[in-house]
Parts: C-alpha cells; sequence; structure tokens
C-alpha cells in the first residue's frame, strides 16, 4: 500500500461541507418504481430509506443473502417517517451476487417477471478488499464486481427503464471520490481491465483497484450517455465521500478500530448524509444526463483523466473493451448501444 492510495485533500473536503437532504418538494417519488443493488446496508440502504420517505411506493433490495435483505426489507417499513408519509409502501427483496455474469442476468430476468419496468435502477453494490483474490473469470475481485458486472448490470437493465411509462427514467451509478486517488497506471496498457485485474501486472496494487474501480465506473457512465438518450433514461454517477459503513470490512480489525475511533467518528460524514449524495442522483431529470455529481451543497474535486482528451480516448477504449468481455465470456446475447 503505498502512500499514493491516500490523499489528505479528502479531510479537509469531507470538513468543509456535508451533503444536503434532497427536499421532498419537486420530488415527490408517488407512484414510482426503484430498484438499488445493495440496498439492504449502508449508503444503499439509507438512500432506500430516504426514497421511501420522498413516498416512492415500490422499492427493490438485493443482498447476497435473502435473510439480510429481509431484515433490511423490515427495517424500512418500520421507519416511522415512512409509516406515516408513505403508509402503503412496498419493498421486495432479490438475492443478488455480482460475481459472475450468469447470476446477473438471472436476477434480471427474474425481475421482470414482477415488474414490467422501472422508474429508477441505482447500481450501489461494490467490495473494497484488501486481500487479492479472482473472480471465476480469472480477474482480481474488485475489478470484477465494481466495474464489469456494474457495467454489465447497466446494459441489462436498459430495456426496463426504457420501457418506464414516465419519461425520462433514472440509472445512477454509485462511483466514489477516491476516483481521484488513482493516475490509472494501467492507461497505457492495450487491455486496461486485463492489466488491473492480472495481480501479476508490475505495479498491481489491490489498494488501487478500488480507487480504479471506481473512476471506471465514471468513465462507464460518460460512455454510456452517449450512447443512450437522456429523453428516455437520464445517465449519471453520484461520488459520494467517505461514511463509516461495512465497505470496509475485509481491513485489518486494528486499522479500522483505529480509523472508527478518530476518522470515521471527526471527520467522515455519516451514512445518511453519504446518502443524501446517491439520493440527489436519482432524483435527477433531463439536465441530469451524463452528470457526476457529489451531492447539494458539496463540491468534491474530479479526477481530471475525466475531462482531457487523454480520458476521452480511455472512456473508448475501455468501453470497447468491458463490451468484448461481456462478448467473449457471457453465455447470453448482451444488447450493446451504439453512439448516438
Ligand atoms: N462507505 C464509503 O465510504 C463510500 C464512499 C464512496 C463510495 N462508496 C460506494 O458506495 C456504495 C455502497 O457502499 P457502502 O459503503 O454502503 O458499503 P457496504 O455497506 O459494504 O454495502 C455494499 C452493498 O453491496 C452488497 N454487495 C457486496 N458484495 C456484493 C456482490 N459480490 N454482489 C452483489 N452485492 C454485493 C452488500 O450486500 P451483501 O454483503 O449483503 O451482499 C451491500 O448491500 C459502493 O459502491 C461504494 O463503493 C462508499
Amino acid at each position: 500500500m503505498s502512500l499514493d492510495n491516500f490523499r489528505p485533500s479528502f479531510i479537509y473536503y469531507q470538513l468543509r461541507a456535508t451533503p444536503k437532504p434532497v427536499p421532498y418538494e419537486g420530488n415527490d417519488l408517488s407512484g414510482k418504481t426503484a430498484l438499488i443493488t445493495g440496498g439492504n446496508a449502508g449508503l444503499g440502504f439509507e438512500c432506500g430509506r430516504q426514497l421511501l420517505r420522498l413516498k416512492l411506493s415500490y422499492l427493490i433490495i438485493t443482498s447476497r443473502s435473502l435473510s439480510r435483505a429481509e431484515a433490511a426489507r423490515k427495517l424500512l417499513l418500520a421507519d416511522k417517517t415512512t409509516q406515516r408519509v408513505n403508509p402503503n409502501a412496498k419493498v421486495d427483496v432479490y438475492e443478488l451476487d455480482q460475481e459472475r455474469h450468469e447470476y446477473i442476468s438471472a436476477f434480471v430476468e427474474k425481475l421482470k417477471e414482477s415488474t414490467a419496468y422501472l422508474d429508477i435502477a441505482l447500481l450501489n453494490a461494490a467490495i473494497n478488499t484488501p486481500k487479492i483474490e479472482k473472480s471465476p473469470y480469472g480477474r482480481e475481485r474488485t475489478i470484477q464486481i465494481n466495474h464489469v458486472s456494474t457495467s454489465l448490470m447497466s446494459l441489462l437493465l436498459l430495456p426496463l427503464l426504457e420501457a418506464c411509462p414516465r419519461k425520462p427514467a433514472n440509472l445512477t451509478v454509485v462511483a466514489g471520490g477516491t476516483n481521484t486517488w488513482t493516475t490509472l497506471p494501467a492507461k497505457h496498457h492495450p487491455k486496461m481491465i486485463h492489466w488491473m485485474g492480472d495481480p501479476a501486472s508490475k505495479g498491481f496494487d489491490v489498494y488501487a483497484n478500488y480507487h480504479n474501480s471506481k473512476l471506471l465506473n465514471l468513465f462507464w457512465v460518460q460512455a454510456l450517455a452517449e450512447r443512450v438518450s437522456g429523453a428516455d433514461v437520464v445517465v449519471n454517477a453520484v461520488c459520494p465521500a467517505m461514511a463509516d459503513t461495512n465497505l470496509f470490512r475485509e481491513y485489518p480489525r486494528w486499522l479500522m478500530g483505529f480509523a472508527k475511533l478518530i476518522y470515521f467518528r471527526w471527520i467522515t460524514w455519516s451514512a445518511e448524509a453519504c446518502a443524501r449524495v446517491l439520493t440527489s442522483g436519482v432524483v435527477k431529470g433531463r439536465d441530469g444526463h451524463g452528470s457526476l455529481t457529489t451531492g447539494i451543497g458539496v463540491t468534491l474535486p474530479f479526477n481530471p483523466l475525466l475531462f482531457n482528451d487523454e480520458g476521452k480516448g480511455i472512456r473508448e477504449r475501455l468501453w470497447n473493451e468491458t463490451i468484448e468481455i461481456f462478448q467473449k465470456e457471457a453465455g447470453f446475447k448482451v444488447d450493446v448501444p451504439a453512439k448516438l
């Protein structure tokens, strides 16, 4: 782990401002259906609670464990504010493991059996691990689950979003402020995902792969927004800063104990505040198409690669390499939108 993996300026940005709650005025979600992947815990759970308080009619959350998802469902429906303002809210739970392409495809097919459309899809599920472990495809797991699987999910959900009777629907990807913590060393390699996914690559750093994956989420959203009409589906990404959630569960206990004592206690935002960033993304309308944002009242920096010519080239190569992976590895057809 190099010092490159930590930017002290992050502390400054978190101390300077906290995201403001998304107001109910102008954001009444009555009658709408939303999916949150990884909605049983952390920021996804808190965002689900906020959407229900904005009168969302039907919320679908996922977890790798149905019992964890069911426990979250009960907690969401027991929320006093939701009971008062949205007493008929419905919450369903689904099992989803983003480890394999066919699990994602099976999940989407099952989802289609219970809903004909989605107003909102929040792609939030992700991991952050210090362990070098490989996915079934031989690729390091962070890159697999956070980038490859999230991207696949975005393409497979497009038909459900495009079928939404209210236009535009909203697809929000949860990236993260740490997209600035990487210079993307893989960018000169002709196969970037392959490079980041292979622990044998010279300079491979598993800690950096989380930050890399969050930058890839942002590139993917920019590329997808160029291929989907914002009049039909608003594609955007949100970047929360840090919050104390289960995301760091695989890090050494002594390190997390220290972080909890000082960093998480005094500096970071609460999970509830962090989730406001997610909520601000899912309520975005047509103007938010292709946007990368950090919540209401907050300005966090973004990786400069996202806005310069070098980054444009990286984005296209990343899109092509990711699509190639689906074509080679997925045993089912993935519809790929063309550039508009
Ligand atoms: N916390 C932060 O400081 C922070 C900062 C910036 C961005 N973010 C981003 O915010 C999002 C939510 O993170 P969080 O902090 O809320 O973390 P979290 O508490 O660990 O929640 C992650 C969610 O993803 C699910 N998940 C984990 N592995 C999965 C897999 N292989 N397949 C499908 N689902 C899986 C988890 O559910 P199960 O374990 O029950 O399956 C859980 O619901 C992530 O995209 C993260 O990168 C977090």
